[in-house]
């Protein structure tokens, strides 16, 4: 027996139509905003991931599901989606398409996390990156995207918090200010802390270690060292918010686990699913084309986390419909019986209906209760007297009403449209 590796899960048979559902509303939703699809590798050159998403990151340094390749080439399964959209940016020359460039995914991510309750170590992602604008509007549009999401799902108790990191400018004055800060704490910090102050002082607020926590509490505010840019860039994207009638909290205290952000970045947090309460992140984040290689470009997106969202879902006992159930179910007796109604079922789907025939032996009687159990609109039954008499009979499961018709009559109406066709069997 094989088992299934740690952190991964099955979507069973039964299950799909609730990924089917919500990846449904993605795409309706992302259309809304005009936005398209890209489609980016599963795997990388891990040196994607340590420009990209930065090498002082938990996801690069403990979290990367990396190998050698047979070519001996550094190969890393993509841990998040930004990174190689801003490759595939720059690669295919995506900055002579119109701006802005909006553009959205469906994937699989991979971090070596350990797994809890809603942290797997393969999850899945709706993410959206927009390019080429710097204004206020397009984080605001961009936020707009996961509340017209949640909306859309029937999902109103979820948190949305932002807070701006500022750019390259005000982050050096607040670096300065974090390192003054932790300093005389040092000895009370974890180890990876007292060496981010060296690398990296910002990713400190981000510690998950109960000594930090506590000393993060007091921590100066980024939102106090901001330039007069990043300000007015952060008071117009609240303003949006406002506008769009979009509830928000600031909170000065996140910082997000990646380093491409600048300026804007926000989280929609829920209290109904235990530890893991981040259902969707993003920010923007106006250095990483030029960190890989490309011009100045300005950019903006965020994640969703699909496992996450289900989770809510299921948490705040929003039902996700079940999709149509079976319509036409052929019950037949004999080999010449089973051929025919392999024919008239290919013509209904063809015509669009959804419609079954008997694969397991199985009697008569016991097709009957099988498409009872599936949900069968309608049994065509075709037995020997039928056959002989060229006629078939049409059972309505919901109204229990029946009637003959024969094969003529039955193949005349398979001529018309599917509605027409449904109709005349009642
Ligand atoms: P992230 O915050 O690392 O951001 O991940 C986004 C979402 O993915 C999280 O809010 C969560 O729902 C889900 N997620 C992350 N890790 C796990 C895990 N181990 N198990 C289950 N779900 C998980 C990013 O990935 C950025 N690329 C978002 C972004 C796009 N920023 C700008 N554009």
């Amino acid at each position: 027996m094989i088992n299934i590796p740690k952190g991964t899960k099955d979507v069973l048979p039964s299950d799909s139509y609730k990924w089917q559902y919500v990846e449904d509303v993605f795409k309706k939703v992302a259309r809304t905003f005009n936005l398209n699809e890209i489609r980016t590798p599963t795997f990388e050159h891990t040196e994607l991931f340590l420009r990209g998403v930065g090498d002082t990151t938990d996801i690069v340094n403990k979290e990367m599901y990396t190998f050698l390749d047979k070519g001996e080439r550094s190969i890393t399964l993509k841990p998040e989606g930004t990174a190689g959209v801003g490759r595939c940016y720059i690669e295919s020359g995506l900055a002579s398409e119109l701006m802005p460039l909006k553009m959205y995914y469906i994937t699989p991510c991979f971090r070596y996390e350990k797994p809890q309750a809603g942290r797997l170590r393969e999850f899945h992602q709706f993410g959206v990156e927009l390019y080429g604008s710097s204004a206020p509007s397009i984080d605001a549009e961009a936020i707009a995207i996961v509340d017209n999401i949640f909306k859309a799902l029937g999902i109103s108790n979820i948190k949305l918090l932002i807070n701006s990191i500022g750019c390259k400018k005000c982050r050096s004055a607040y670096n300065e200010a974090l390192v003054e800060y932790y300093k005389p704490k040092l000895d009370n910090m974890c180890p990876t802390c007292r060496e981010r102050i060296n690398t990296n002082p910002l990713r400190i607020l981000d510690c998950k270690e109960s000594a930090c926590i506590e000393i993060n509490k007091n921590a100066p505010s980024i939102l106090d060292y901001l330039c007069d840019e990043c300000h007015d860039h952060f008071e117009k994207t609240k303003s949006y918010l406002t506008s769009a009638k979009i509830d928000f909290e600031i909170d000065s205290r996140i910082v997000r686990g990646l380093d491409y952000y600048t300026k804007t970045i926000f989280e929609f947090v829920s209290m109904n699913i235990g530890s893991q309460g981040t259902v969707c992140g993003g920010g923007r984040y106006d250095g990483l084309v030029e960190e890989l290689g490309g011009k100045p470009t300005q950019a903006v997106g965020f994640a969703l986390g699909i496992e996450r969202l289900l989770m809510l879902m299921t948490a705040v006992n929003i039902e996700i419909p079940k999709p149509f159930s079976n319509e036409v179910y052929f019950a037949t007796m004999g080999e010449k019986a089973s051929k025919l109604a392999f024919l008239y079922a290919n013509k209904l789907r063809n015509m669009g209906l959804i419609t079954e025939v008997d694969h397991m032996d199985r009697t008569f009687k016991s097709q009957f209760k099988y498409a009872n159990k599936i949900n069968s609109k309608f049994v065509v039954s075709i037995g020997d007297d039928e056959m002989e008499n060229n006629f078939l009979k049409i059972k309505d499961m919901e109204n229990y009403t029946e009637k003959q018709l024969t094969f003529d009559e039955f193949e005349g109406l398979m001529l018309g449209d599917k509605d027409n066709f449904i109709r005349s069997l009642k």
